[in-house]
């Protein structure tokens, strides 16, 4: 299996957002890798959260790449005005998205990276015709929308199969997971083929503080 550096990506979903700044600051100097930011509609999913004024202002502040997860509805709309903010790498889910394909090559076009996300729901087989256009798939292991969640063993499997289609197909495409991610899941995570950990809970609300939950994470290979 080919692996790739462990890259963790912390999720300021569960950050204090009245000093979102700080926030940031805090858990870059604490070691993360990427900041990931949920952006969430109230109608892909059953919350709302952050736009582009707060993707703006966070690329203000860190040089570190913005991981932005679209929990969005008709996402090609917006790719654009989400890379012209600040955005790195971003991610559009395949459910219920008749133009995934192309959602994906603009992306690339307009300069940003790439990735696909799926639901508990939705089958492995969905991203594998996608696999050659993408830079990381998502393996959602929480149903999205909120924080806090526990993590769905299930999942690992998903993770397997994927991980199995890039190995034979010789692609370089991370695999990520998102939701109840902490350092005993993210070990089976990794075991399972997974190299990118996105955890909210985890760092920013570590009893021993931000540092030592990057550090737990990145320990588990
Ligand atoms: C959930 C979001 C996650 C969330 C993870 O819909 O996509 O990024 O912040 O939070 P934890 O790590 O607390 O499960
Ligand atoms: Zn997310």
């Amino acid at each position: 299996m080919q692996r790739n550096e462990i890259i963790v990506s912390a999720s300021i979903l569960a950050s204090d957002f009245m000093r979102m700044g700080e926030e940031v600051q805090a858990v870059a100097a604490s070691g993360t890798d990427w900041i990931h930011v949920d952006v969430m509609d109230g109608v892909f999913v059953p919350n709302l959260t952050l736009g582009f004024p707060f993707i703006e202002g966070i690329r203000k502040i860190t040089t570190l790449p913005l991981d932005v997860h679209l929990m969005i509805v008709q996402p090609e709309k917006h790719i654009e005005r989400f890379i012209e903010a600040g955005a790195d790498i971003l991610t559009v889910h395949c459910e219920n998205n008749p133009n995934i394909h192309s959602t994906l090559l603009n992306i690339r076009k307009m300069g940003a990276s790439p990735a696909i996300a799926l639901n508990p729901g939705t089958p492995a087989e969905m991203v594998e015709p996608l696999l050659p256009f993408l830079d990381m798939v998502l393996v959602m292991t929480v149903n999205p929308g909120f924080g806090g969640q526990e993590f769905i063993p299930e999942m690992l499997e998903k993770m397997r199969k994927i991980r199995k289609w890039i190995d034979e197909k010789q692609l370089n495409v991370r695999i990520q997971v998102d939701g109840g991610i902490n350092h005993e899941t993210a070990g089976q995570c990794f075991a399972a083929g997974a190299d990118t950990f996105v955890a909210g809970t985890s760092i920013f609300r570590n009893s021993n503080g931000y540092a030592a939950g990057i550090r737990e994470l990145k320990n588990l290979c």
